[in-house]
């Protein structure tokens, strides 16, 4: 017997697209005749046993909404062994013959440890950090750098006007992918990622003299968060580009805004793909993956790989950054 009913869960930082995958995985079991339990806040909803009955009426019109209708959560509690059984004894409890979870690293390390307990599991990629390495894109990914870029470029217009330099914190505890993309299409000075160890001297103060030697009286530098975090935070490092350059340095830290908002065609479409493939594979019988996109082809791989795998920045992104900020 195949599956019968789904447990479906969003966990981590939410992105802007989650709620169209839902209503995809929703959909495309309907149509296979499975039944979705929704759970609530992540793991913590598994935990408690706080589930709802999903219908094909549930997800109207949700393709295009931000956040996510099942809330989401980190769940210190699932983090240890204790949560784990316990979620796994509510999922035989409620009959959930499987997990569908949409997230991001931390997600899919506790639909492995759930799967440890037989609870099999299959993962969506969705985080605004698009750092999973089995997957060349995640889910809400392109609508957070529109967000970011969006209000940069405000910020461009007035920083011109009053010949400043704009600091701009984009979020990315741990990966650089949105403030490379982003620092690229505002055609940012400088660009600083927690994957590539810089001298602030020759990669910030020298680029940014270089700048205004071929013109440049306004400037813009993306830190990424994770880098303002090690520095202190972006307040410091704009103090140190203002003491070495006698700028008048502002500080905007994007924030929680870059996670929200309506998803955009790229998000919808492809947190639709990826809903209806992971509603699939398990019908199909296949367990304990994670949905990756690569060259815009569908795939899935082994939990267990897709943990072990690493994603670094693209080579080819970082150094586009560098050649046309004149570095
Ligand atoms: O993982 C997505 C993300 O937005 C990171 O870029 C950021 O470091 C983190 O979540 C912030 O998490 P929280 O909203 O829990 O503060």
């Amino acid at each position: 017997m195949g599956v019968q009913r789904i447990g479906l869960l969003t966990s981590g930082g939410d992105a802007p697209g989650m709620n169209a995958a839902v209503r995809a995985v929703v959909r495309t079991a309907f149509v296979n005749g499975i039944e979705v339990l929704g759970i609530r806040r992540g793991y913590n909803g598994l935990i408690h046993g706080d589930v709802f009955e999903m219908e094909h009426k549930t997800v109207n019109g949700l393709t295009g909404r931000g956040g996510t209708i099942l809330y989401t959560a980190r769940s210190p509690e699932f983090a240890t062994d204790e949560g784990v059984q316990r979620a796994a004894k509510t999922c035989k409890f409620l009959g959930i013959d499987a997990i569908i979870c949409v997230g991001g690293d931390g997600t899919f390390r506790g639909a492995r440890d759930l799967s440890k307990y037989n609870i099999p599991a299959v993962g969506i990629p969705a985080t605004i950090d698009n750092d999973i390495a089995c997957t060349n894109y995640t889910i809400g990914f392109d609508t957070a750098c529109n967000t970011a870029i969006d209000a940069i470029d405000k910020l461009r217009d007035t920083m011109q006007s009053h010949e400043r330099c704009s600091l701009v914190e984009v979020m990315g505890r741990n990966a650089g992918h949105l403030a490379a993309y982003v620092g690229i299409a505002v055609g940012a000075n400088v660009i600083l990622v927690p994957e590539r160890p810089y001298d602030f001297h020759n990669d910030v103060i020298e680029k940014m003299r270089r700048s205004r030697i071929h013109g440049h009286n306004h400037f813009i530098v993306i830190v990424a968060e994770g880098v303002a975090e090690k520095e202190g935070d972006s307040h410091q490092i704009a103090r140190n580009i203002a003491d070495e350059i006698g700028l008048d340095v502002r500080v905007t830290i994007l924030g929680h805004i870059q996670r929200g908002g309506q998803p955009n065609a790229r998000d919808r479409v492809t947190a639709s793909r990826m809903g209806r493939h992971a509603v699939e594979i398990l019908r199909d019988g296949k367990i304990n993956r994670v949905i990756g996109i690569q060259d815009g082809v569908l795939q899935d791989f082994d939990i267990d790989e897709a943990l072990l795998m690493e994603k670094d920045l693209q080579e080819t992104m970082y150094d586009t950054a560098r050649i046309l900020s004149l570095s």
